[in-house]
This record gives C-alpha cells, sequence and structure tokens, in this order.
C-alpha cells in the first residue's frame, strides 16, 4: 500500500504513540483523519498536519458507527486508541472491564468491519490494529488488558487472511514498554535495569512498515523481551515463572497504580 496521498485514519490519534505515528503517516505525504476525545489536542494536532479531525468517544455507539460511516472510504485505517486496565480482576469494577472492551477490542472490530467492505470492493486498503506485547504474553495484573490485546491478534490474523483474496491488508503491531510518550511513559514507573524500552518514533516507523510491506506481526521491543513474548507462546508456564522469580507482581502493581493516577491529568495528552 503506498501512503502519498492516502486518506488515513488514526483513531488515538491525541496519545504519546497516536501523536508519534501522526506525524510519521503526515511526513509519508498521506491525508490524515484524526479521532480522539481530546479537542484542544486534535485541533493543534489539525492545524500542524493540515489534517481534518473527529472528536469521537469509541465508547459511544452512535458516534462510533457515525465515524465508520462518514470515513468509510478510508485507504488505511490505524486502530491505535486504548487504554490500560491494569490491576487485578477484584480490582475492576465490572464497568471498567466494559470500558477495557469497548475501546480496546470492540471500537475496532466494528470499525474494520465497517470500513473493510468498502476496501475490499475497491480492492484496496489497509487495517493496522495496536496491540502490546501483553497480547503475546501475559503477566500479573494484566487479565483485563491481555484479554484484549490477546483478542486483537487473534481478530487481526483471521481478518487478514479473509482479506487477502481483495487486496485488503491487515497488520499487527506489538509494542514493549515505550518512554518518554505514552501509558506507560505516563505512570512513571520504573523498569528494572534490565529491561529496555522503545520510543514512540519506532512504533511509529514499525506501523509504516507494516503498511508499505503489508507485514501481519511487528513486535516493537528490544531482543530479550521479544524473545520472552515469543517463549511465552510456546511455554507460558515457564515464562511465568521466571515473572514470579522476577518480582513481576510488584512491578505490575505499581504501573497500574501509576496509570490510574495519570489517566486523571487532563493535559496528559497536550504534552
Ligand atoms: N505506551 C506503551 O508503552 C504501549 C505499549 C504497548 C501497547 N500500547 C498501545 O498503544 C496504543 C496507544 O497507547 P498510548 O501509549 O499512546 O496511550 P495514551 O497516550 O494513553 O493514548 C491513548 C489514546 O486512546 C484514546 N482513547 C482512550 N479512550 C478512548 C475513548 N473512549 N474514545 C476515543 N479515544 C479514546 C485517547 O484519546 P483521548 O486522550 O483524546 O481521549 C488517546 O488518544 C494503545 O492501544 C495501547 O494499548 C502502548
Amino acid at each position: 500500500m503506498r501512503l502519498p496521498g492516502a486518506k488515513v485514519l488514526i483513531t488515538g490519534a491525541t496519545g504519546g504513540l497516536g501523536q508519534a505515528i501522526a506525524a510519521a503517516v503526515h511526513e509519508r505525504g498521506a491525508r490524515l483523519i484524526l479521532t480522539g476525545r481530546h479537542e484542544q489536542t486534535l485541533a493543534e494536532m489539525s492545524e500542524r498536519f493540515g489534517a481534518e479531525s473527529v472528536v469521537c468517544d469509541l465508547r459511544d455507539r452512535d458516534d462510533l458507527l457515525a465515524l465508520a460511516r462518514h470515513h468509510s472510504d478510508t485507504d488505511v485505517m490505524i486502530l491505535n486508541a486504548g487504554v490500560p486496565a491494569g490491576g487485578r480482576i477484584g480490582e475492576h469494577a465490572p464497568a471498567a472491564i466494559d470500558a477495557a472492551l469497548d475501546v480496546n477490542l470492540r471500537a475496532p472490530m466494528i470499525l474494520a468491519r465497517m470500513v473493510s467492505a468498502e476496501m475490499a470492493s475497491r480492492g484496496g486498503g489497509h487495517i493496522v490494529f495496536m496491540s502490546s506485547l501483553a497480547g503475546k504474553a501475559a503477566s500479573p495484573g494484566g487479565s483485563v488488558y491481555s484479554a484484549t490485546k490477546y483478542g486483537l491478534r487473534g481478530f487481526s490474523l483471521a481478518l487478514r487472511e479473509d482479506l487477502k483474496a481483495h487486496s485488503v491488508g491487515v497488520s499487527c503491531v506489538f509494542p514493549g514498554f515505550i518512554r518518554d510518550a505514552g501509558m506507560f511513559a505516563y505512570s512513571g514507573a520504573k523498569l528494572p535495569r534490565y529491561v529496555g524500552t522503545k520510543t514512540p518514533e519506532e512504533v511509529a516507523a514499525a506501523v509504516i512498515s507494516a503498511i508499505e510491506h503489508d507485514r501481519a506481526e511487528i513486535d516493537v521491543a528490544p531482543l530479550g523481551l521479544r524473545a520472552a513474548a515469543a517463549l511465552a507462546g510456546l511455554a507460558p508456564e515457564v515464562v511465568a515463572r521466571i515473572q514470579r522469580r522476577l518480582g513481576a507482581a510488584d512491578f505490575s502493581s505499581e504501573l497500574s497504580r501509576g496509570q490510574a493516577t495519570a489517566l486523571t491529568k487532563p493535559e496528559k495528552a497536550t504534552s
């Protein structure tokens, strides 16, 4: 899929990774449709990139259908919006589980369902899902988040096969811990020294590569984390034992506490 001149819709454009992805896609000469809830950030980004913007709460079913209907002629859809949903299952009110499922899994499925039919009838297009390494390897305190991110992986791989005959590409991107901006960086959680990070720009480069080279999956993490995620697919109990020894439960608690606090800061998306 060629990006120059293409119409590209990005969800979660106001967030840490979304802003880097928008900049990279704009640099490739695409026309951007940016969506999120944070009006001021959207207005600033629209001005900077000469983009159209749509304020849209992906939990609102009418908003979601309106977004899909008005932009069904999109050439590329980058389904990046997400909520961290960290914490043990008993710490989540049922409504918080609904929210995580709505934003992280239901909205991308509905948007993909709505635009892929038009892409298929036009004989081209590309859809990118933003999962996480938590969609390949589960950790303590990540049951709800991992459920949504594993779900995206399965949806993406199956959809890719369904749409192949119509020349519509489907990719899934799996970031590990991303520094400088985004939901991990905003949490303030400190990683053990031996766990490496990547940048939002590296995630954006992976998204571009996924679209231009029709890659099924791309991990964005240092080798050690990618290897651990691959091992988790083959031998999840071995990885769980290693995580227990390394004190992963304490780190997860710190991360979800930090993310819960960061979510209450309205200025987070404008930084
Ligand atoms: N940062 C990381 O280390 C990391 C690692 C792995 C995977 N990821 C994934 O990468 C994606 C982007 O995350 P990020 O780090 O950029 O997080 P972020 O900075 O918190 O941004 C989240 C984005 O999702 C949007 N969003 C959340 N709830 C929404 C709703 N109800 N309706 C519409 N938009 C909504 C936010 O929009 P508003 O603020 O405008 O509401 C924001 O643009 C997520 O899917 C996340 O799971 C991130």
